[in-house]
């Protein structure tokens, strides 16, 4: 396998500032759904690193569940029209529903994921994301748990990809131009 050691810029946000606000998610998402079911829905694929960190913090009785959807349209940009390519596998009628994901862009992937839940008569629907880039949203998506705002840079690492690559990196990070520009 190739050397990733030249392929990263900068680390923006370290294992550790990612497990401390884990923490404090976690604590804040038990004390909100004391005494209730909870379902997580996490997104696939970039979830996967939030929902396992997420939830092994959490002392709330949850269930979980996974939908994997995809954009139409060009390349890496999301169009806003979303395609489910795996839907739940759990009846979310009356649910108390926390849709996790790694990042908002965006916008328009949980934009639309949201009104799609809400569609299926859940007793609540809300978000938790790791991240979130106030700058780059195309759309205002109400979201009760967010772990750090970034600035609208290519992120990597902790779930995130570029080319279905650094998803398994145990950090937020750039990646050098010389990654883009092959
Ligand atoms: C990424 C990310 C979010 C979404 C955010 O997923 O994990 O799900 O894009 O973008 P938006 O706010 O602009 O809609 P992606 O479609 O790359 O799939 P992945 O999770 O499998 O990497
Ligand atoms: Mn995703
Ligand atoms: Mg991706």
């Amino acid at each position: 396998a190739s050397d990733m050691g030249d392929d990263l810029e900068k680390v923006l946000l370290s294992k550790e500032q990612i497990e401390a606000r884990l923490d404090e998610m976690a604590a804040e998402i038990d004390a909100d759904y004391a005494g209730k079911d909870l379902l997580l829905v996490g997104v696939l694929r970039g979830a996967v690193m939030v929902m396992a960190d997420l939830s092994r913090r959490m002392h709330t009785s949850i269930e979980m569940d996974w939908m994997a959807v995809s954009s139409y349209g060009s390349g890496t940009k999301s169009s806003g029209v979303v395609r489910i390519l795996k839907d739940l596998d759990t009846d979310l009628h009356g649910r108390h529903v926390l849709i996790v994901e790694d990042i908002i862009d965006s916008g328009l992937t949980l934009s639309w994921l949201v009104s799609n839940l809400r569609s299926r008569g859940p007793a609540s629907v809300e978000i938790a994301t790791l991240l979130r880039k106030p700058e780059a949203a195309k759309v205002e998506v109400d979201v009760r748990y967010v772990g750090f705002d970034i600035p609208p840079e290519f992120v990597i690492g902790y779930g995130l990809d570029f080319a279905e690559k650094y998803r398994h990196l145990p950090f937020v990070g750039t990646l050098a131009p010389h990654v883009y520009n092959g």
